[in-house]
C-alpha cells in the first residue's frame, strides 16, 4: 500500500525519494514473491532464474578474448592431431626408427640417397632392427621413418602454432600479467612433451626392441594434461570468464570424471604399450573367465599391474566399466534434475562419447587391435576428455 505526504517543496522532495525506497522495496518484495512463487512452482524453475540471473552478470567475452579463444582452440586441435598421429607412429611400429634427438636439425628430412643410407645405417645398430626387421629395405625403412619424422615435425608446428600467436599477443597487450602464468606453463609443459618423447624413444635405443610401456604412458599422459589445460583457458576465453567459478556437487562429480578419464587413458597406454590389446581378445569374459586366474603371479606384486598382459588388459577393462558406470550416473542424475541448457546437452553428449568410446575398445580388443581401431580408440579417448573438461567447465562455471 503506497501514502502520499503533501505538496510543499522539501516534502515533495522527500516524499518522492521516498516512493522510491517503497517502489524499490516493493520491487524487492516483488522479486521474493516470485522466488518464492518459483519455489512453491518448482525448484528447477528457480534454477533457471538463478542461471539467468547469472549470465546477466556475467561480462560478455571481448573481441580480444575470443581471438586468444580461438587461438588455444587451434593449439588443442593441433595437441590432438599429434595424439592421433603419435598413435599411428606407435601402430606403425615406426617409433625408433630415428635414433637421434636433434630439435634444430632434425627437422630437415635425409634427402641425398647417401644421407637415407646413414640414416638407415644407424638404425641397423639397435635391437628392433637386429632382432625384429633384419633385412629390411630402404623402401621399407623410409616407411617408418616419414612416419617418426612427421610426428617430431608436428610436434615442432604445434610448438610455432603456440609460440608466435603468444608474442604477437603478448606484444599488443592483450594478454596481461595474470594471464600470462597459465600460458607460460601451458608453454613450458609444450618443451617438456618435446623432450619426454625423446625419453620415450631413448629406453627402446639399447635392451628393448619397443619403448617403454612406463614412458609411454608419461608421454600420452603429458600429451592429455596439455591438450585439456589449453582447452580449459580456450573456453575460459571463450565465454569471457577467466576468474569467475566455484565448484558445486555435480562440477566436483565432473571434476572426478575428467580424472577417470586421464586415469584410465594412463591405462590404455599401459596395455597399448605391452600390446596386450593382441591377447584375450575375447570379450565379455577374458581368458573364459570375468575375473581370469593368475592376476597376480608376477612377482614382486606391483609388477603385475605394469608387465603382466593379463593384469594390465584386465585393469583397464574394469575401469572402463567404473568410468561407464560412474558417468551414467552422473548422466542421469544430470538429465533428471531439470538444469537444461548447456549443462544437459554437455551431459549428452558426455553420455554418447563414453558408449562410443566403449565400443572401440571393445572392437578393438575383439579385432586384436587393427591399425584404424587402435588409432580410432586413442583419439576416441581424446575426444572424451575433451567433452568431460568442456562438461566440468560448465557446471565450474554456474557454480553447479
Ligand atoms: C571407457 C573408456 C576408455 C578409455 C578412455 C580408453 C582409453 C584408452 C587409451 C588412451 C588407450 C591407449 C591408446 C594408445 O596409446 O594408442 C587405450 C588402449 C586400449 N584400450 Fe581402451 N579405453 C577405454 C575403454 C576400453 C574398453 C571398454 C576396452 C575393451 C574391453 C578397451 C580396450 C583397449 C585396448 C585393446 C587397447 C590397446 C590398443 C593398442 O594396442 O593400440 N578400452 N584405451
Amino acid at each position: 500500500m503506497r501514502t502520499r505526504i503533501g505538496s510543499h517543496g522539501l516534502l515533495n522532495l522527500v516524499s518522492r525519494v521516498l516512493d522510491m525506497l517503497l517502489m524499490y522495496h516493493e520491487a524487492r518484495l516483488a522479486s521474493t514473491c516470485r522466488l518464492a512463487m518459483f519455489g512453491r512452482k518448482a525448484m528447477g524453475q528457480q534454477k533457471a532464474y538463478i542461471k539467468l540471473m547469472n549470465s546477466v552478470a556475467t561480462p560478455l567475452p571481448s573481441m580480444h578474448d575470443r581471438q586468444i579463444a580461438i587461438w588455444l582452440f587451434t593449439v588443442a586441435g593441433f595437441v590432438m592431431l599429434m595424439v592421433l598421429v603419435g598413435g599411428l607412429t606407435r601402430l606403425t611400429d615406426s617409433g625408433l626408427s630415428i635414433t637421434e634427438w636433434a630439435p634444430i636439425r632434425g627437422a630437415i628430412p635425409p634427402f641425398t640417397t647417401a644421407d637415407w643410407l646413414l640414416e638407415f645405417e644407424k638404425y641397423k645398430q639397435i635391437p628392433e632392427y637386429q632382432l625384429v626387421n633384419m633385412g629390411m629395405s630402404l623402401a621399407e625403412f623410409k616407411f617408418i621413418y616419414w612416419w617418426e619424422w612427421g610426428h617430431r615435425f608436428l610436434g615442432r608446428i604445434v610448438g610455432l602454432v603456440f609460440f608466435i600467436p603468444f608474442v604477437v599477443f603478448l606484444v599488443q597487450k592483450k594478454i596481461n600479467r595474470a594471464q600470462l602464468a597459465p600460458l607460460l606453463a601451458l608453454f613450458a609443459l609444450g618443451g617438456l612433451q618435446g623432450f619426454m618423447g625423446w625419453y620415450m624413444v631413448a629406453s627402446g635405443l639399447t635392451e628393448r626392441v619397443d619403448v617403454s610401456q612406463y614412458r609411454l604412458a608419461m608421454h600420452l599422459g603429458l600429451a592429455l594434461i596439455i591438450f585439456a589445460g589449453c582447452l580449459w583457458l580456450a573456453l575460459n576465453y571463450w565465454r569471457g570468464e577467466k576468474g569467475q567459478g566455484r565448484f558445486g556437487k555435480k562440477s566436483v562429480v565432473a571434476a572426478i570424471i575428467v580424472g577417470g578419464v586421464l586415469m584410465q587413458s594412463l591405462l590404455g597406454a599401459l596395455v597399448a604399450g605391452i600390446n596386450a590389446g593382441k591377447t584375450y581378445t575375447d570379450w565379455p569374459l577374458m581368458d573364459g573367465d570375468f575375473i581370469p586366474s593368475g592376476l597376480f603371479d608376477s612377482q614382486p606384486f606391483w609388477l603385475n599391474f605394469f608387465e603382466s598382459h593379463l593384469t594390465v588388459q584386465f585393469d583397464h577393462r574394469m575401469a572402463a566399466y567404473a568410468l561407464t558406470a560412474l558417468i551414467g550416473w552422473h548422466v542421469v542424475h544430470v538429465l533428471t534434475s531439470n538444469i537444461g541448457g548447456a549443462v544437459a546437452l554437455s551431459a549428452k553428449w558426455l553420455g554418447g562419447a563414453l558408449v562410443f568410446q566403449f565400443i572401440l575398445g571393445v572392437s578393438a580388443l575383439m579385432l586384436a587391435v587393427p591399425m584404424a581401431l587402435g588409432a580410432a580408440h586413442q583419439l576416441g579417448a581424446v575426444a572424451l576428455l575433451a567433452i568431460a573438461v568442456t562438461h566440468l567447465h560448465i557446471l565450474y562455471k554456474q557454480a553447479i
